[in-house]
């Protein structure tokens, strides 16, 4: 039997899709920033930014976004934007670990993207999920985190799907084929894939339509 050791990690990144998220401010300016503290439960997505982002002081003002789901092939571009802010002036703590400031994220990674059809943040193009979403609740994490008052999380209600047809399971109206969507990963600040399917499921015997 293998031992535990006990330790004390800085950061808690087991592996989350990567997302590209885009926000607008109280003037319709547009805003991309690339997160991976996301998870869903039935419409809502869970999100988690750091409070010094312009995402989050976005989310705050105007509570629109688009959750855009990259494929591992679109890494590249991901990284292109990593360490960058669109906030001005950088955050002197982001300054010390060389983010810089960009405006326009979208056009930096060389992607393209269309103002959403329920909300004006942009849907990213290339990304084959686009999640159209409303925050309808946000709250600092409680006092007793070390994080306390610099991280937000976002409850975020979906009001719109959007899917490329090559992840679509042929000849189904709404459902995704998991064998065709390859998220982006992020597992401790580095950048990973999905591997093949393992084994049957049993979970999977389930009708997806039961969740609605
Ligand atoms: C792959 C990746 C995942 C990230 N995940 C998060 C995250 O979940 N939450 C967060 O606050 N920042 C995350 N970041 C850092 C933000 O992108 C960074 O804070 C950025 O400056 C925010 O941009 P903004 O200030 O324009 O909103 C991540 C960065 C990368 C490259």
């Amino acid at each position: 039997m293998p031992t535990h050791t006990v330790i004390d990690p800085a950061i808690l990144y087991f592996g989350t899709p990567v997302a590209l998220l885009s926000t607008v401010d109280r003037d319709g300016e547009t805003n991309t920033a690339p997160m991976s503290s996301v998870f869903w439960l039935g419409q809502t997505a869970l999100l988690g930014m750091g409070a010094r982002s312009l995402t989050a002081q976005n989310l705050l003002d105007t509570g629109e976004c688009v959750i855009n789901l990259p494929t591992a092939e679109l890494v590249d571009a991901v990284d292109r934007i990593a360490l960058t802010t669109g906030h001005m002036p950088v955050p002197p703590g982001k300054a010390l670990v060389g983010y810089r400031y960009e405006p326009d994220k979208i056009n930096r990674a060389g992607l393209h993207s269309r103002p959403g059809d329920t909300v004006r943040a942009e849907r990213i193009d290339e990304c084959p999920v686009n999640l159209e979403a409303r925050i309808v609740h946000s709250r600092p994490l409680e006092k007793d985190d070390p994080a306390d008052g610099d991280t937000f999380i976002f409850e975020a209600r979906i009001t719109r799907v959007h899917v490329h047809e090559s992840i679509r399971v042929k000849g189904s109206k709404n459902r995704i084929d998991p064998n065709l969507w390859r998220p982006l990963i992020m597992n401790f600040q580095r950048f990973y894939g999905l591997g093949d399917e393992l084994h049957p499921s049993r979970l999977a015997q389930t009708d997806e339509e039961w969740y609605r």
